[in-house]
């Protein structure tokens, strides 16, 4: 707060409380003038009046709350507040901190954390050596965040840990306790952009079906919550010229068996050619020399008939001039591994996920419809 509005604040606090203070003390020292009948003389339609002391009673109450006040402005930051910071304090990462609403905000949500993660340790996971692979995990993160640029190394290292937290992910899947927490954390910090049943919408990945853009093994998906992901595919107009993006979305079109949507009907054969030779010199790099995708960087499958953006005819031809550049958030220091933990459990319970085993070749899922 500036040093203006502390004064201001400071100035009308401590100028009411002697204003009221000063009446007070006036009123109980204030001997008016008595008539020889105990009035005062003072007469109003025939009601006289007496000068009686105050009531007891009200009095204490009112030197009260005139204490209370300055043992308030003693306790909080309330005098020049951007000066006097008060006597009471929070704690706050170990460390007794002073009051603010923000501080004690931070404080609250840290005890509930730590309720919420011994909750989480002892009766929901129930196995100590994952709790250690946590704590463990917790170091090397900490670690990560002293780095102004993440280092290479310590990620490896934060990835292996997530590999290793694969088979708890699986077993708080199949935990219906777990999965339920996991689903109303996932309400509130997911449903808006994947909705409410995680099925997704334009450019949000369905997350209940087995088409993965980075691979639905229990780490893969830790990783992509924990980290986040940008999908990025740059504009093509400049380097192929519109009749290129035509010809590249007809053979895209030509690779799924349903042609991407209905409304596209029949496909233009010269166009596919074209567009084939299009694809195997520019886009395989990324989608495959069968167009399969590749998961390491989120270029999505084009041969199956699940489509990220849409598969009528425009929309594709969209994606191919303009690029796309989907950003899931990363969200290891909002949510923690706990939570994060029990979200990739209820997102693998969904029944798109894939088993451990197949880890070694995420890049061939099977283009399956839901
Ligand atoms: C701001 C919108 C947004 C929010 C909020 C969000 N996501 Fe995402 N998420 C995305 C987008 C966009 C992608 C796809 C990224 C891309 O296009 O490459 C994605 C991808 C994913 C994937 C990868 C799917 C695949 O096929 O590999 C998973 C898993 C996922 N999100 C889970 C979550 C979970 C769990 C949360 C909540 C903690 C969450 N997301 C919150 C936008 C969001
Ligand atoms: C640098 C890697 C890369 C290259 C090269 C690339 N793409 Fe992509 N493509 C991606 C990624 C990543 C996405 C997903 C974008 C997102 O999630 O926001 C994508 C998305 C798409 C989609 C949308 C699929 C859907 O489900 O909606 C189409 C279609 C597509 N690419 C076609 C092409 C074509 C045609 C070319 C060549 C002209 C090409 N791509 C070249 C990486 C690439």
């Amino acid at each position: 707060m500036s040093l203006f509005w502390s004064l201001w604040i400071t100035i009308l606090s401590l100028g009411c409380w002697l204003w009221i203070l000063y009446w007070l003390v006036g009123t109980l020292t204030y001997k008016p003038h008595m008539e020889e009948d105990g009035t005062t003389g003072h007469e109003y339609d025939g009601v006289r009046e007496y000068d009686r002391p105050l009531p007891k009673w009200w009095l204490i109450v009112f030197f009260g709350t005139m204490a209370w006040a300055l043992l308030y402005l003693v306790l909080y930051p309330s005098i020049v507040p951007h000066a006097w910071k008060g006597i009471t304090t929070v704690e706050i990462n170990g460390k007794q901190e002073p009051w603010t609403s923000e501080n004690e905000l931070l404080s609250d949500l840290e005890k509930n954390n730590k309720v919420f993660i011994s909750t989480f340790n002892d009766k929901i996971l129930q196995d100590p050596t994952v709790t250690k692979q946590l704590a463990n995990l917790e170091k090397l993160q900490a670690e990560q965040r002293k780095n102004a640029e993440p280092d290479a190394d310590l990620k490896a290292q934060i990835d292996q840990q997530l590999v290793a937290l694969a088979p708890a992910v699986q077993k708080l899947s199949q935990d219906p306790q777990a999965v339920k927490i996991g689903q109303r954390l996932f309400l509130q910090n997911c449903a808006l952009c994947h909705g409410s049943q995680a099925r997704g919408a334009t450019g949000y990945p369905n997350l209940t079906d087995n088409d993965w853009l980075y691979g639905g093994t229990p780490d893969k998906i830790l990783q992509t919550i924990q980290h986040g992901r940008v999908g990025a595919m740059a504009s093509w107009k400049s380097q192929i010229g519109e009749e290129g993006v035509r010809a590249a979305a007809e053979y895209v079109l030509s690779l799924s068996s349903e042609h991407g949507s209905k409304a596209n009907g029949e496909l233009n054969q010269t166009m596919i050619t074209q567009g084939k030779a299009i694809f195997d010199s520019n886009c395989t790099v990324c989608h495959g020399k069968e167009g399969k995708g590749n998961s390491d960087i989120g270029a999505p499958n084009l041969t199956d008939n699940i489509w990220l953006f849409g598969g009528d005819r425009e929309t594709v031809r969209t994606t191919i001039r303009d690029g796309r550049a989907g950003v899931m958030p990363h969200w290891d220091t909002k949510l923690g591994n706990e939570r994060i933990m029990l979200l990739a459990g209820y997102v693998y319970s969904l029944g798109g996920g894939q088993a451990i085993s197949e880890a070694t070749t995420p890049a061939t899922t099977p283009a399956t419809t839901k």
